[in-house]
């Protein structure tokens, strides 16, 4: 597993995390399956969120009950959740209040003392930057929460928050797969005249931002095709895409998985891969693309095959 020191922080990341938005309904011994397999391939990056499960703070607790963590063992993960999304609406809220009520019942959940990142979970169109920073230092301050990020945020909305925020934003968590490609391939195809991929879909070159910032992007639903509409992967629509990520991963001696993961992982921007799928064979197959040298030919041949326009 490729790790980095995660820019802003002292923690050791792997490029591939594991997203547990889906683990509600999964018995312990699934739950434990899970973690354990990805920690032994290197995925001791955990991503939650508040809001993940059928109940507020559900998955972080189905985690923790599953897991039962002593100190020793819970160090030996990076526990990142989110919050500022309010289910009963839905709305957002990235007041100091909301902030601080919603880290509480995440360490209770989690049954943690700290959560090593935090970050905020969709933009609050009624954000007051320095409540956000009275909170951010409130939870620092008391070791509540080692780190902070955002998720979904465009370059002017983190230029807002920095203003006020002291410490450094480092995670802006966005979807990216090979076929949900906007914040990469929008540039391929800039100032293309009729071209749909021509059209400012990427936050305003969030990537770019993010890159020259240290912010580490982390690629979220990596293998859905669209907004949650399935998996690419296997999915006779995309036919063309499997073919190539079928041959390259007979080439590398891997699973399809792995392809679809080095594509993003290949991606000179140091990208998280953050992996949603509850099946262990999954989680260690994904696992396998994190170091996979790609060249660019068979970088842009994926992309192409994805359909977008490489001029
Ligand atoms: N920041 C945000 O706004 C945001 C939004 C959404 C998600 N997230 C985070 O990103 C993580 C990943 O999101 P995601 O779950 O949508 O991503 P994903 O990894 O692209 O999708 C995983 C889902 O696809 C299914 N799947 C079906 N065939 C598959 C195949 N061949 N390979 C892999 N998966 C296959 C999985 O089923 P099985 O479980 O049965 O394998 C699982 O339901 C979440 O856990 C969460 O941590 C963040």
């Amino acid at each position: 597993m490729k790790t980095f020191t995660l820019p802003g922080t002292d923690i050791e990341a792997p490029n591939v995390v594991l997203g547990l938005m889906r683990i509600a309904e999964k018995s312990d011994d699934e739950i434990r399956e899970l973690v354990r397999t990805g920690r032994d391939a290197g995925t001791t990056f955990l991503d939650h969120a508040d809001v993940y499960g059928r109940e507020l703070h559900e998955c972080e607790a189905r985690f923790a009950e599953a897991l039962a963590l002593t100190p020793s063992e819970r160090d030996e993960y990076t526990i990142q959740t989110k919050c500022g999304i309010v289910r009963e609406g839905p709305y957002f809220d990235f007041s100091y209040e909301h902030i601080l009520e919603s880290v509480e019942g995440s360490l209770r959940a989690l049954r943690t003392d700290h959560i090593d990142v935090l970050l905020l979970h969709r933009p609050d169109a009624l954000v007051e930057p320095d409540e956000v920073a009275r909170a951010f230092d409130e939870l620092e301050a008391a070791g509540k929460v080692r780190a902070f990020g955002v998720s979904n945020h465009t370059p002017r909305q983190i230029d807002l928050l920095r203003r006020s925020v002291r410490q450094p934003i480092v995670a802006n968590q966005l979807q990216l797969s090979i076929t949900h490609a906007a914040i990469v391939t929008q540039g391929l195809a800039a100032n293309m005249v009729g071209a749909d991929q021509s059209v400012t879909r990427d936050a305003g070159g969030i990537l770019d931002y993010c890159r020259l910032n240290d912010i580490t992007v982390q690629a979220w639903s990596p293998f859905q095709a669209g907004f949650f509409t399935g998996t690419f992967l296997d999915n006779p629509e995309y036919a063309e895409l499997n073919q190539v990520i079928g041959d390259l991963a007979a080439a590398y001696d891997v699973p399809p998985i792995a392809i679809a993961t080095a594509w993003i992982t290949r991606h000179p921007a140091r990208m998280q891969v953050v992996l949603g799928t509850t099946t262990p064979e999954r989680v260690a197959g994904a696992a396998q693309g994190s170091d996979l040298p790609l060249t660019r030919a068979e970088w842009y041949a994926l992309t192409r095959a994805a359909g977008h326009i490489v001029p």
